[in-house]
């Protein structure tokens, strides 16, 4: 990272790290102030005893990890190699600008879920601060204000959320393939994020065995109460046989059963990254 960017970490802060600061803290008054937070943010019922490990199990990040974006474009089918074609040429060059802290983890065409929709994973290391940073840069930038008006041109509809990663996953690091990705997406019911995290961090465990777990992530801005599980299986086939797999280790239908009250509704995708995807 460029020397300017890791001044700016470091005098602006870092709002993981905060989270982190404030779990170790042993003052009354920081865990009144913690407590109240986490209540408010993930409505979260103090009295249930069994759920005491739950606060740093969710949320003590690594110092190195950083804030996400996730983009869904729903591109007219017609345009989808073209809209790939210049993604792919946009996302090589602001990846090897240092200028930009911001990267592409990931990008993917859907395989199977909803079609000619094209998935990108934003990571800005930093947090908030390097976000803005990042966005207020794009914005000035001439070429990348043509390349959104080229893109929005090929765009039925877009969406996208700002995610914060589970502590206890995987970092979404770059990957050889070939790969086809499969995204879950769980939408808890409000109030239930904290007890998603602490089954989780138990559960991981079990899905390790393939190297499968490539990340996990929940939303902070966009659609709230949303869970974002990435895994990566070398086929259709081997991802039936991993996830059979899980099934014969003790300890994964319990996560399983107390796991599934906490959803609303699901949905699953298999995605296929694009040429210049860090994940293959
Ligand atoms: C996309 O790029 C490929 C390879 O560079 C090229 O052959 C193809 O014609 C391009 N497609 C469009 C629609 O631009």
């Amino acid at each position: 990272m460029a020397p300017r960017t890791s001044l700016t970490l470091r005098k602006q802060g870092f709002l993981c790290e905060t989270f982190v600061l404030l779990l170790k803290s042993r003052s009354l008054a920081d865990r009144r102030y913690f407590g109240g937070w986490l209540r408010s943010l993930f409505a979260y019922d103090i009295k249930k005893d069994a759920r005491k490990d739950a606060h740093s199990s969710l949320l003590a990040k690594k110092a190195t990890s950083g804030l996400y974006e996730i983009q869904f474009h729903n591109v007219k089918p017609e345009c989808l190699e073209a809209y790939n074609n210049l993604s792919d040429e946009v996302h090589r060059e602001l990846h090897s600008n240092a200028d930009y802290p911001c990267e592409v983890a990931g990008s993917w065409n859907t395989w199977y879920g909803e079609q000619d929709q094209a998935v990108h994973l934003w990571r800005y290391y930093g947090g908030y601060p390097v976000l803005t940073e990042c966005l207020n840069k794009l914005r000035l930038s001439k070429a990348y204000l043509e390349f959104h008006r080229e893109r929005s041109k090929m765009l039925i509809s877009q969406r996208n959320q700002l995610l914060l990663e589970f502590s206890f996953w995987n970092q979404p690091v770059p990957r050889t393939g070939p790969n086809i990705y499969e995204l879950r997406t769980y939408r808890l019911k409000p109030g239930s994020m904290i007890e998603w995290g602490n089954h989780w961090a138990r559960a991981i465990k079990y899905r390790q065995n393939n190297n499968e777990a490539v990340g996990g992530f929940f939303t902070q801005i966009g659609e709230l109460y949303v869970v974002h599980h990435l895994w990566a299986y070398t086929d259709l086939q081997s991802r039936e046989e991993t996830r059979n797999s899980a099934w014969l280790k003790e300890g994964w239908d319990a996560s399983v059963h107390y796991t599934v009250p906490l959803i609303q509704s699901m949905e699953s995708r298999i995605l296929v990254p694009t040429k210049t995807s860090p994940l293959q």
